[in-house]
């Protein structure tokens, strides 16, 4: 299948139809490029899991225009789920609800849940309003791998198997969405994100609710035996191709241990601004010391190292892991090993 790169205004008629004729297109949104699908349309749903070779039990986000669209695809929104909306729609939050039968099973992995996000930005504003329809969206890259932040990285990961890619720029926050169940009583975050808890907690303050803001991102390795709430997080993901090893400033022993056994080895660091990299390196690339600036260079710096020819990545994880730096370092950690 050849696959076009389209500017969002001249592509964005033609998009809508694909959507509406169950085919896949690729769209920006303000955190990542996602692979779109109509959300009611179980062979469009199907398309999805087999492009981006993603397991079947990793449930997909539904995107919609508003609060309103939302509504109609859930069948309760909590007292919770209204304030986070009208705080944070639209924008890069997910909000998981009781799933309606307007949405097919399939988006949910079965689940009685489903994951809706009414993104920011305009382009994928436009798509839902011409497509009329809820879109289903994973981040437009092969399961596993970093997400795609520019249209070239979407084609760099799906060229030949999706018809369409629109170009909307590089996205703006970067990274994905928090994703934050509402089904309870009390919200818990599934997956941070640009909204951070502290931002969810003084939502809620302000709401006048008294329940604090859970955090159950849980990693591989975990001793945590509860039941999984986000299949997404658990597996290794975000990941470079070339081998990747991550470090963190406080505790540097295993890298000064490591480092002599690889001398020559092409080595590609990825690391913080305050970080003195040590010299013989291949090639070392530096992340913006503020939180969101470094949000959005975070995935297009992997992408580079990955393809800088090095036989291993050594990547700084930040130690802060307040506000933005949280989801920055839940990423960094799935998407690295512990060094040998
Ligand atoms: O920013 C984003 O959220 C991007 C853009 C395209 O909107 N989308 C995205 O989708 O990151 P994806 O499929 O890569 O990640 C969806 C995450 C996964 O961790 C998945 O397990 C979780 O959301 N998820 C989806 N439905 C869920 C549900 N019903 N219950 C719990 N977690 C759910
Ligand atoms: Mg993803």
């Amino acid at each position: 299948m050849l696959t076009r790169i389209e500017p969002a205004d001249l592509g964005l008629q033609e998009a809508a139809e694909l959507i509406r004729r169950g085919d896949l297109v690729a769209f920006p949104t303000e955190t990542v490029y996602g692979l779109g699908a109509d959300a009611g349309n179980a062979s469009a749903i199907e398309k999805i899991y087999q492009v981006k070779e993603r397991p079947a039990n990793n449930p997909l986000i539904v995107h919609v225009p508003d609060v309103a669209a939302a509504q109609s695809y859930s069948y309760g929104f909590s007292p919770l789920a209204v304030a986070f909306a009208q705080a944070f729609w639209p924008g890069p939050l997910t909000l998981v609800l009781p799933r309606n039968d307007r949405i097919c099973p399939a988006v949910s992995a079965g689940k009685t849940t489903v994951a809706i996000r009414c993104p920011s930005n305009p382009v994928a504003q436009e798509l839902l309003r011409a497509a009329g329809r809820p879109i289903a969206a994973p981040s437009a890259n092969r399961s596993g791998h970093t997400s795609p932040t520019t249209a070239q990285h979407v084609y760099d990961e799906l060229a030949g198997r999706i018809a369409l890619i629109l170009d909307g720029g590089a996205c703006g926050v970067g990274l994905e969405s928090t994703v934050v169940d509402v089904t309870g009583t009390s919200p818990a975050i599934l997956r941070p994100g640009a909204v951070t808890q502290a931002m969810l907690a003084r939502c809620l303050a302000a709401a006048g609710f008294s329940t604090p803001v859970a955090v159950l991102t849980r990693h591989a390795g975990n001793s945590t035996n509860e039941p999984l709430d986000s299949p997404g997080q658990l597996e290794s993901h975000y990941a470079p191709r070339t081998a990747a090893y991550r470090f963190y400033a406080s505790d540097l022993r295993r890298l000064n241990a490591y480092l002599p056994t690889m001398r020559n080895q092409r080595i590609g660091m990825l690391c913080l601004e305050s970080f003195a990299a040590p010299a013989g390196l291949a090639k070392i690339l530096v992340l913006p010391a503020a939180e969101q600036a470094c949000a959005r260079a975070l995935y297009g710096a992997l992408r580079e190292l990955d393809t800088a020819g090095c036989d291993v990545l050594l990547i700084q994880c930040p130690e802060n892991s307040v506000g933005v730096w949280a989801a920055i370092e839940d990423r960094l950690r799935r998407a690295t090993k512990e060094l040998p």
